[in-house]
């Protein structure tokens, strides 16, 4: 079953007004020279952006999301963001249970699959993050761990149509470390077989799993080129048009 790889950028809490528009409009420019690309893009800039980025993103092979929003269309939560709300602005997806939400905001997996519910009851597509700690890795305790994050954080009824996982060791974010491709490996396994057992095998052979954590284009190909690694989630390197393009370029997926 082909996957199309997906190659997302998240740009965290980076950019002013007009560095995330000169942005998005290279990487605009940089994806209207491939023609046709084999891979799908997406950006995720802050919820300030999202309006203006949008506009930017007019007729473009790029889709738009958020990178978080609350399991309500409305109501009394100040600061937060509905899925109702970026939906209108012309998200596709959003990024759910980022390990730094989950560390910021102490969100758990029941809170996650609440949003996540949320979103896709929206219409949204939903980029699920899971992934374990330093401490969980030395104790051994990685693909558990992971395992667990996927029976907790995913809805029961998601499909490979709206849900994406992204796995990111947290010890790998920003850090310039990265697992070794075999053990990418590894836990893309695992969490293709406990998205089996939640939602079937039909849905989890076609779901996309993502890796991330300090993906560059001197790394791409690696990890992207693992039987299970359908794409992955960028944050450093995805401030950088050149280096956003240059990771599916060099994993030779667009
Ligand atoms: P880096 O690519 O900067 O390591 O960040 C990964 C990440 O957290 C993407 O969501």
């Amino acid at each position: 079953m082909a996957r199309k790889k997906l190659i997302a950028g998240n740009w965290k809490m980076n950019g002013l007004l007009s560095e995330g528009v000169d942005l998005a409009k290279e990487i605009v420019a940089e994806v209207k020279k491939l023609g046709k690309p084999g891979c799908e893009f997406l950006i995720c800039p802050p919820a300030t952006l999202l309006t203006s980025v949008k506009k930017t993103l007019r007729g473009a092979k790029v889709a738009l999301g958020a990178q978080d929003s609350h399991w309500e269309n409305k109501g009394a939560h100040t600061g937060d963001i509905s899925p109702a709300m970026i939906k209108e602005i012309g998200c596709t997806y959003v990024i759910l249970g980022h390990s730094e939400r989950r560390a910021d905001h102490g969100e758990t997996n029941e809170i996650v699959a609440k949003k996540a519910k949320a979103a896709h009851e929206n219409g949204l597509k939903t980029i699920i993050c899971i992934g374990e700690s330093e401490a969980e890795r030395d104790s051994g305790k990685t693909l558990d761990v992971c395992t667990s994050q996927i029976a907790g954080s995913v809805p029961e009824d998601s499909t490979a149509a709206d849900t994406v996982i992204a796995y990111e060791p947290i010890w790998a974010i920003g850090t310039g470390k990265t697992p070794t491709p075999a053990d990418v490996e590894e836990v893309h396994a695992a969490v293709r077989k406990a998205l089996a057992k939640k939602l079937g095998k039909a849905q989890a052979s076609k779901m996309r799993i993502l890796y991330g954590g300090s993906v560059k284009p001197g790394n791409a190909k690696e990890f992207l080129s693992l039987e299970d690694v359908d794409g992955a989630l960028i944050g450093g390197a995805s401030l950088k048009a050149a280096d956003f393009l240059g990771i599916a370029k060099n994993a030779g997926c667009c």
